[in-house]
C-alpha cells in the first residue's frame, strides 16, 4: 500500500452526436490532477481544493462519493485518505467535468491501495459519484475518463465498456465559450419518449457509426454522425451553435456536434494539419463574440485516468 499518489483526470466529449449515453472519447489536453493520502482517521476526507469550485462536504462532493463507493468494496474499515483536487475542467462546460472527479477518485484509491479492482467495480463506483452530479448513471463520460480511447458504452441492466479502435488520424477540436450548462436541467429538458421512426434512424445510425469506426470508413462515419434526439432540442441554448457548425464543416472537420450538453462543442478531423485549421477557424469566428471562451484541441488520449509521478 503506498503513503500518496497523484493522478491525471481527463476531460471527455460525450454523445458524438450519434449516441446519446453510448459514445464518448478522451481528451489528452484538458484535465484536473488529484493528489490523494493516506490518513489515521478512517475515512473518506477532503484536504486542499484549488482551480474551480467544487463542494467541500465530502457528502456532496463527487470524487469523495466515488472514492468512499470504491473503499466499501475493499475488506478493511481501517483506511483513511485525504483527496486534494486541482480542478482545472470548469463544470458545467460539457466536456466530463464530474466525470473527470468520479473516474480520478476511483483510480486513486486503487492505486493508493495498490488493490486489485476489476473494471466493472471501478466503473461502477465511479457512477456512484457521477449520480450525484448529473442525477443519473450515464457513463459515456466516466467510460472514456477512466479507460481512454473512443467508448462504447452498452447499457442494459448494468453498462459493458467496449474501446472501439481505429487506425484513422483521429483529431478533436472543442470550443468551449463560457457558460454554464447543469448536465441535469438540460437532460430534463429531452422528451422522455421518441418516435419508432427516430429511433429506428438513430440506432441504424450508431450501428453505421461503429462499424465505419472499425473499418476506418470516414465517408460512412460523417454519414451517420447525425442527433435525432437531442441536438434539435438543445442547440437553442448553445450562443452560435449554427456558424460554429458551419465554419467548423467548412474547414475540413468531418463531424460537429454538441458535447455532452453543451456549452463546449466538438469537431472530429481527420489528421492534424486539418485540427489546426478549424481551430483557428473556430477561434476567428469567436473572437467576433462577446462571450468568452476556450479552444481545445489534440489526439483522442489512448489512456484514461492514471498515476503521475
Ligand atoms: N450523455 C449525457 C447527456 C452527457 O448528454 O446528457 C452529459 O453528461
Amino acid at each position: 500500500m503506498k503513503n500518496h499518489c497523484s493522478i491525471w483526470c481527463p476531460a471527455s466529449v460525450s454523445n458524438l452526436n450519434v449516441g446519446f449515453d453510448a459514445l464518448g472519447f478522451c481528451l489528452s489536453d484538458v484535465f484536473d490532477v488529484m493528489h490523494f493520502k493516506r490518513v489515521d482517521k478512517p475515512g473518506i476526507y477532503l484536504g486542499a481544493l484549488t482551480g474551480y469550485s467544487v463542494p467541500d462536504k465530502a457528502s456532496e462532493n463527487i470524487a469523495c462519493v466515488a472514492a468512499q463507493s470504491l473503499l466499501n468494496k475493499y475488506n478493511r474499515t481501517d483506511i483513511g485518505i485525504e483527496i486534494s483536487i486541482d480542478k482545472r475542467i470548469k463544470p458545467g462546460s460539457g466536456v466530463g467535468s464530474s466525470a473527470a472527479s468520479a473516474a480520478g477518485a476511483v483510480i486513486g484509491v486503487k492505486t493508493l491501495l495498490e488493490a486489485d479492482f476489476s473494471d466493472q467495480e471501478l466503473l461502477e463506483s465511479a457512477l456512484d459519484g457521477e449520480q450525484i452530479a448529473s442525477g443519473s448513471r450515464h457513463a459515456d463520460n466516466i467510460a472514456p475518463a477512466l479507460f481512454g480511447k473512443i467508448c462504447l458504452i452498452v447499457t442494459q441492466e448494468s453498462h459493458r465498456i467496449v474501446p472501439l479502435p481505429t487506425n484513422l488520424d483521429l483529431h478533436y477540436v472543442v470550443a468551449h465559450q463560457q457558460i454554464e450548462i447543469k448536465t441535469s436541467e438540460s437532460r430534463g429538458a429531452l422528451p422522455n419518449e421518441i418516435s419508432l421512426k427516430t429511433a429506428v434512424k438513430q440506432w441504424s445510425s450508431l450501428a453505421g457509426f461503429t462499424a465505419a469506426l472499425l473499418t476506418d470508413n470516414l465517408e460512412l462515419m460523417q454519414h451517420c454522425a447525425k442527433d435525432y434526439v437531442a441536438e434539435p432540442v438543445r442547440k437553442a441554448s448553445i450562443p452560435h451553435f449554427e456558424s460554429l457548425q458551419q465554419t467548423a464543416l467548412s474547414s475540413g472537420a468531418f463531424i460537429f456536434g454538441i458535447s455532452g450538453s453543451g456549452p463546449s462543442v466538438f469537431a472530429l478531423c481527420e489528421g492534424q494539419t486539418t485540427a489546426a485549421k478549424v481551430a483557428t477557424s473556430l477561434n476567428r469566428l469567436l473572437l467576433e463574440q462577446p462571450i468568452a471562451f476556450k479552444i481545445y484541441s489534440g489526439e483522442i488520449h489512448q489512456q484514461g485516468a492514471h498515476e503521475i509521478l
